[in-house]
């Protein structure tokens, strides 16, 4: 991983490239209970409303286009999941907001009691992701471009159609064109 990349927030960072694939070890996903606390939290701390065109119903939207676009993508599935529920939980407002991206990064550690059953590779992935989704680029990583392009893709519900030079993966390209 580009060390340029590497998140400056979690402590984390000393193993950024440990794959328990590749080492064959178990990797740990999260129970049920996990991802139940996990949409209690971010529905606890959004500010917007249920009803805001970033909330909850964004949060589905941007996790099932998230799953459809890994299976072609090869994206990770769970930092997918996790982007979806928390990428735009530290809104202030339904407008621009630039610094929303970087303060639900931040957040990140105080969920560390529940994204602590997860490795590290994953951690940054998710970080790195939900950190930099407003910068307006593009990421060569499945998982990280399948979750900005799964954001980008639910455009529409705020009238904009998104643009195939947005995405970052070959299947979110495909979409945005035909969408
Ligand atoms: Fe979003």
């Amino acid at each position: 991983m580009d060390q340029r990349l590497l998140p400056d927030r979690l402590l984390i960072v000393e193993t950024p490239n440990h794959d328990p694939a590749a080492d064959g070890l178990e990797t740990p996903t999260l129970t049920d209970e996990d991802w139940e606390a996990v949409q209690r939290y971010a529905q606890a701390i959004f500010a917007c409303g249920m009803h805001s065109i970033h909330g909850p119903s964004h949060w589905t939207r941007v996790e099932k286009v998230g799953l459809e676009l890994a299976r072609e993508t090869g994206a990770d599935p769970t930092v997918v999941r996790l982007f979806a529920m928390l990428h735009d939980t530290c809104r202030l407002n339904d407008d621009k907001d630039p610094g929303h991206g970087p303060r639900a990064a931040d957040m990140l550690g105080t969920l560390i009691g529940i994204l602590l059953t997860i490795d590290p590779g994953r951690l940054v992935l998710l970080e790195q992701a939900i950190r930099h989704h407003t910068d307006g680029q593009t990421s060569e990583d499945p998982t990280i471009g399948t979750c900005w392009d799964a954001d980008r893709l639910d455009l529409g519900r705020v009238g904009t159609s998104p643009e195939a030079a947005y995405m970052s993966t070959d299947e979110g390209k495909k979409r945005a064109a035909i969408s």
